[in-house]
């Protein structure tokens, strides 16, 4: 099918090349003409595992085309995706300015019979708006919305895209439904299932997903407070919890909490959304206010272990809000960076992909080539963010490099026995400390 795809952030970008990859005919477009200058020289705008490779593959394909003008990706599409940004204005709420300058440029180029599907993550009652804008712009224009939301992960955008765990649409208008099951009939043949509802079904059931995320994980870092009070292990705790079938093990590691672009941001959205239709979601509000009690809990322990911080050098291993990604938007590892410099401290940062990202947020972090490096002088060494490489970090020299020998482990990766062996203060989140020789604080 002929595909366009308005905004070429992390989701557009990675559902054009992924539809390209399905055999489709798709033309990817942004406002930002830098952003399509970078991509038809052969780069990506950020990092994604397999991303590059994919694009490379489907633009030698001539399936993947990279556009500047609206005109371009709408035009001749049978599917148009709208994946532009979706902020919070000032007080909190979804701002869909975007969205709806989508509509109007649809209402100038669009084909008779185009299906419009939405993958930003909106408000339910969006799709309605959108009919309405287009209609209201071009009256009498054949034409169809579905709300069709995106589940991908940053870091498994690729293969979250190419093998969902489900698919969903959803729509008032059965044109709209032939229309995406026949797009994505590839996938289902693989026995995905395509899961079809109302719109405001779809568009709210994409919002409920990532707060329900959102509330696992502040359950798991509720209880970790509970378990360093009760001298529990919430590491433990959760894998019990995680064995029982119905619970399920994801989502459940306690640590510095959820970061990232839609975690924070799709929880206060539904919120809200609650709130302005006449329901307080009371526990929505707890979950984020967990949230922020995660950082600031292991910001006290820094300051326990290393007594005042002015003066004191403290290495950040870790600076994205998760690993496998370069995005630092919403890092907890931010927000502790801002923190300790705040309170005089020399904060020195070490990230496999994020640094830079994270040193044009912060202009005060340092920021090392290399966790050693990051750790020798440290007072304090945080892990902030569950690369790999951290888990594998050879404590003895970590042991000699730091001023003091204190780890606090913000993600729980580290092993407490070959903490303690080395002989390291160790600090995890909601399970038992280590204290080495050097007690401070
Ligand atoms: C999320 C959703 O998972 C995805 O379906 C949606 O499309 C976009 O938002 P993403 O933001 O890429 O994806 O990150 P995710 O892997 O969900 O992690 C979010 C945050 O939660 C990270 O900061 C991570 O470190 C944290 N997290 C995750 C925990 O603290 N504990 C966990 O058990 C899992």
């Amino acid at each position: 099918m002929r595909v366009g795809v308005i905004g070429v952030g992390h989701v557009g970008l990675v559902t054009g090349a992924a539809l390209a990859e399905l055999g489709h005919e798709v033309v990817a477009m942004d406002l930002d003409v830098a952003k399509i200058e970078l991509l038809r020289s052969g780069k990506t705008p950020f990092y994604e595992p397999e991303l590059d490779e994919l694009i490379a593959r489907q633009t030698a394909t001539g399936r993947l085309l990279f556009r500047s003008e609206p005109a371009e990706a709408v035009g001749d599409a049978e599917v148009l995706f709208i994946c532009v940004g979706r902020p919070t204005t000032a007080a909190g709420d979804a701002s869909l300015t975007a969205v709806e300058a989508v509509g109007r440029d649809v209402a100038k180029h669009a084909t008779p019979g185009l299906v419009i599907a939405e993958k930003s993550t909106v408000p339910p009652g969006t799709a309605d708006r959108l009919r309405l804008t287009i209609a209201r712009e071009r009256p009498g224009l054949a034409f169809s919305v579905v709300a069709n939301p995106e589940f991908l992960r940053e870091g498994h955008a690729v293969q979250d895209t190419l093998r969902p765990d489900r698919i969903v649409v959803g729509s008032d208008d059965p044109g709209g439904f032939e229309a995406m099951r026949k797009l994505y009939g590839p996938l289902v043949g693989l026995g995905i299932p395509l899961i079809e509802t109302d719109a405001r079904t779809a568009e709210l059931s994409k919002l409920a997903s990532n707060a329900f995320l959102a509330t696992k994980i502040s359950f798991a870092n509720a209880l970790g407070r509970v378990a360093e009070l009760t001298g529990a292990d919430v590491v433990r705790i959760t894998e019990v919890m995680g064995a029982d079938m119905r619970i399920g093990p994801a989502f459940l590691r306690a640590g510095l909490g959820f970061g990232g672009y839609c975690l924070p941001k799709d929880t206060q959205t539904l919120e809200r959304i609650a709130e302005r239709a006449g329901y307080d979601f009371g526990l929505l509000r707890a979950v984020m206010l967990v949230n922020e009690d995660a950082v600031a809990a292991v910001a006290a322990k820094v300051e326990e272990a290393v007594w005042n911080l002015e003066g004191k050098r403290i290495a950040l291993l870790g600076l994205a809000f998760k690993s496998g990604t370069d995005d630092v938007r919403s890092s907890p590892a931010l927000i502790l960076a801002r923190r300790f410099a705040d309170e005089g401290a020399v904060v020195v940062g070490h990230d496999p992909m994020a640094a830079a990202e994270a040193r044009a947020a912060i202009p005060e972090l340092e920021v090392a080539d290399d966790p050693y490096e990051a750790i020798t002088g440290a007072h304090c060494v945080v892990i902030c963010t569950e690369w790999p490489e951290y888990r594998e970090l050879d404590l003895d020299r970590v042991c000699e490099l730091a001023a003091y020998p204190i780890v606090v482990d913000g993600r729980n990766v580290l092993d407490p026995d070959r903490a303690e062996i080395a002989g390291l203060t160790y600090l995890p989140v909601g399970r038992p400390a280590r204290r080495g020789e050097d007690v401070v604080g």
